[in-house]
């Protein structure tokens, strides 16, 4: 039995609503998720909350309500905005969840019994009102790394893992397995990190500066660093220590989709971690860009948040999903700006794809009563040919994680369909009898393509392929398998097609309707 493909999102911390920066990782995940479902193969994809840390309780004390009360409130903001982008993940996982504490507390006492752990006296420096420990190394000019006021040197007891013994390995594993860290720049950004020495993480907090985190199992006077907590849900979610036949059927995950700024607690903490537990590496950590405003990075605390709910109201999810898919190349950063989106919307979706719908369902309309022509011995078997190519190419774009060329080489095919119709110009052959079959077999042909089309638009734009898909009569539950399936002809000769209303209609249209 071949493994599910199990692509995981980074928790979101829970202390304020998610925004375009959160939506767009989950919206690269649940595409890559939906294709590989259309390939047939088994998937597991899984998202959630980051619950624990300074952060969240901070939050939850300034609105002054404990912190589980307060996660447990903003938590649902999550799977409400995931319910209207339509991320269809398979898990939801909270780092307050039982079985996550449970797996964090075995796998704490069993790295210490191995001796990866250990206590020791800790010199840091602390920054009061960011409540936050700098390394020497870490300060900005003296100065606290995140807002750059003072700091006070502090001594505290608490556990140390071991992360400088697995240097060397890690240089080796990762100059080993080049598809480990992606993509490219950011394997080097790593590896050029890792000519410094790495220095032991510090794993716990004390109770008395923070109490809100995972016990630490063999302490008292200790909680869990949230990050050493969160990290273990990739593991914790499919029953690492908990249900080992979930495990074992699971893991290792394929990739772990995450932002650029978080690419270091995921390919040094992590990897270490995991070879110190003794657990097989997941086979990518894939770090995409930020979007961008202004030259500043959308996010909470510069105030410059996109809301991806008012955004999908006013252009419809699908334009959202496409715009954040096909603006930017995966792994660089995105400047997002409304008028961009409009300009995506109108350009590619309403005429390209939208007209391309409208004036074939038309013309079948007009020219055979709104039946797709049959065609007879059917379409030409180079197409075939044709189909499996187009198949391949989009395919293997998406196995190379880069939807931005997979969805190039469909809009390219959907630029040819609408040549198509401008050269050979049904209209005219309507007016002469004799070319009727002609005029059939260009019908057919256009509907067969705009199928293939829409087959492969499903995990990008789901709900308008399934509306094209749902007006051609065929089932959308698609499921592909392989690329020979993908060659044949997909429609029922003499099928009738639904018209329908324009699937991306005028923005100015659409204004005035909602209004
Ligand atoms: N809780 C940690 C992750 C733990 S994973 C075990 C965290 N949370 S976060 O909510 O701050 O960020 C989550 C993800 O959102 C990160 O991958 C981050 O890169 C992404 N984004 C936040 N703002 C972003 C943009 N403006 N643009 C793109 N993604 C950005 O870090």
């Amino acid at each position: 039995m071949t493994k599910p493909y199990y692509i995981t999102t980074p928790l979101y911390y829970v202390n304020a609503s998610p925004h375009i920066g959160h939506a767009y990782t989950n919206i690269l995940c649940d595409t890559f998720a939906r294709f590989h479902k259309l390939l047939g193969e088994e998937v597991f994809f899984m998202t959630g909350t980051d619950e624990h840390g300074t952060k969240i309780d901070r939050a939850a004390r300034d609105q002054k309500k404990e912190p589980k009360a307060y996660v447990d409130e903003m938590m649902p903001k999550f799977k409400e905005l995931w319910n209207i982008l339509g991320i269809e993940y398979d898990y939801f996982i909270r780092t307050t969840d039982v079985n996550h504490k449970k797996a964090v507390g075995n796998i704490l006492r069993d790295l210490e019994a191995k001796g990866e752990i250990y206590k020791a006296s800790y010199k840091g420096w602390y920054c009061v009102p960011c409540e936050s420990f700098w390394t020497k190394l870490q300060l900005v000019e003296g100065k606290c790394h995140d807002c750059h006021r003072e700091v006070q040197e502090l001594e505290e007891e608490n556990y140390f893992f071991k992360l400088s013994k697995y240097q060397d390995w890690l240089i080796q594993y990762i100059n080993d397995n080049p598809n480990f860290v992606r993509p490219e720049m950011r394997r080097n950004e790593i590896l050029g990190f890792l000519r410094e020495p790495l220095e032991d993480l510090c794993i716990t907090r004390p109770r008395t500066r923070l109490a809100w985190g995972i016990d630490y199992p063999t302490s008292k006077e200790h909680v869990v660093y949230v990050w050493f907590d969160a990290l273990i849900n990739y593991v914790s979610g499919v029953g690492f220590t908990i249900d080992e036949k979930k495990f074992k059927k699971l893991w290792p995950a394929d990739v772990h989709m995450v932002g650029k700024d978080i690419l270091r607690h995921h390919t040094v903490y992590w990897p270490i971690m995991l070879k110190a537990m003794g657990v097989e590496m997941p086979k990518t950590v894939l770090a995409h860009g930020w979007w961008t405003m202004a030259g500043t990075k959308v996010s909470k605390s510069r105030g410059n948040t996109v809301d991806p709910v008012e955004l999908s109201k006013k252009y419809g999810v699908d334009a959202f999903r496409y715009f954040l898919l096909r603006e930017v190349t995966l792994g660089l950063d995105g400047a997002f700006s409304e008028d961009l989106l409009a300009e995506r919307y109108t350009s590619d979706l309403a005429n390209d794809l939208g007209n391309l719908w409208f004036r074939l369902a038309s013309m079948v309309d007009k020219y055979f009563e709104g039946r797709i022509p049959d065609v007879g011995a059917g379409l030409k078997p180079a197409l075939i040919n044709e189909f499996s190519n187009f198949y391949e190419e989009v395919t293997s774009a998406m196995k190379n994680y880069d939807p931005r060329t997979a969805l190039n080489i469909i809009w390219k095919k959907i630029t040819v369909l609408n040549q198509m119709i401008e050269e050979k110009k049904p209209w005219v052959l309507a007016k002469d009898p004799k070319r009727k079959s002609e005029l059939a077999e260009a019908l057919c042909l256009l509907a067969e393509w705009l199928t293939h089309v829409a087959v492969l638009l499903l995990p990008f734009i789901p709900g308008t392929a399934q509306q094209i898909l749902k007006r051609l009569k065929l089932k959308i539950e698609w499921m592909i398998k392989s690329g020979e399936e993908f060659s044949k002809p997909f429609l029922k000769p003499g099928v009738s097609v639904e018209r329908g209303e324009a699937l991306f209609p005028r923005l100015d249209e659409k204004e005035a309707a909602q209004h």
